[in-house]
């Protein structure tokens, strides 16, 4: 049971950014506006990639890698962008390898969130950029997709957004969110100082 992302993606490809409300995008587009030349950003549960073309469109110069373990959906990302079928609580990337993660409608889905927030706090650069798309599972629309979700056989693991900022300050992130009628955007930093980044090697 559960969505067949592996058979949506052309479907994601066409209609998926239509999924993400307007006033979004500049949020989007201002996070990425601070990464420096040539950054390496992960979009991760990436699917066909709505994130990273949008990232791309705003940033030229930026490196997106995709990760998602559905291949059906990664057929269809852009063709600048790296695609890595993996999934979000075993990434294969290394320490600190990567300046910015973006996770578009796609955290709720993973089996592990709070594994999948500690690989990304691990591949992120210190200072790195944190930026998640999700649905409040007690407010508005996140209601109909909390509860679709889950007749669907989805995880459905859904945070309100002042759960998750505070799960992620647990793992060192500082940052806010803006809600608008149950989607929710969250922008957050690491901090240069983290536990991760104490116990790597020099
Ligand atoms: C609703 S789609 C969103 C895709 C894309 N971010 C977008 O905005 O169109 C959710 C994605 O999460 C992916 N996914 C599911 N479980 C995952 C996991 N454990 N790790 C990484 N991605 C996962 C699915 O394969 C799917 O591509």
């Amino acid at each position: 049971m559960g969505i067949p992302f592996d058979l949506l993606g052309r479907a994601f490809a066409r209609w998926g950014h239509r999924t993400y409300p307007d006033w979004a995008w500049p949020l989007l587009a201002r996070a990425l506006e601070g990464l420096p030349p040539g950054a390496r950003v992960l979009d991760l549960g990436g699917g066909t990639g709505v994130l990273a073309r949008a990232a791309l469109d705003t940033r030229a110069d930026l490196k997106l890698v995709i990760a998602d373990p559905a291949r059906g959906m990664l057929r269809h990302a852009p063709e600048q962008a790296e695609v890595v079928v993996a999934r979000a609580e075993a990434l294969p990337f290394a320490d600190a390898e990567m300046d910015a993660v973006l996770v578009g409608e796609a955290l709720h889905h993973f089996q592990d969130p709070p594994a999948a927030l500690g690989e990304i706090a691990r591949v992120l650069e210190p200072g790195g950029l944190l930026w998640i798309y999700e649905f409040d599972p007690q407010q508005g629309v996140g209601r109909w997709v909390y509860w679709g979700e889950r007749l669907l056989g989805e995880p459905a693991r859904f945070f309100p957004p002042a759960a998750l900022l505070r799960a992620l300050r647990s793992l060192g992130f500082e940052g806010d969110y803006r809600e608008r009628r149950g989607c929710y955007v969250i922008t957050a930093r690491l901090r240069s100082e983290t536990p991760q980044a104490a116990a790597r090697p020099a």
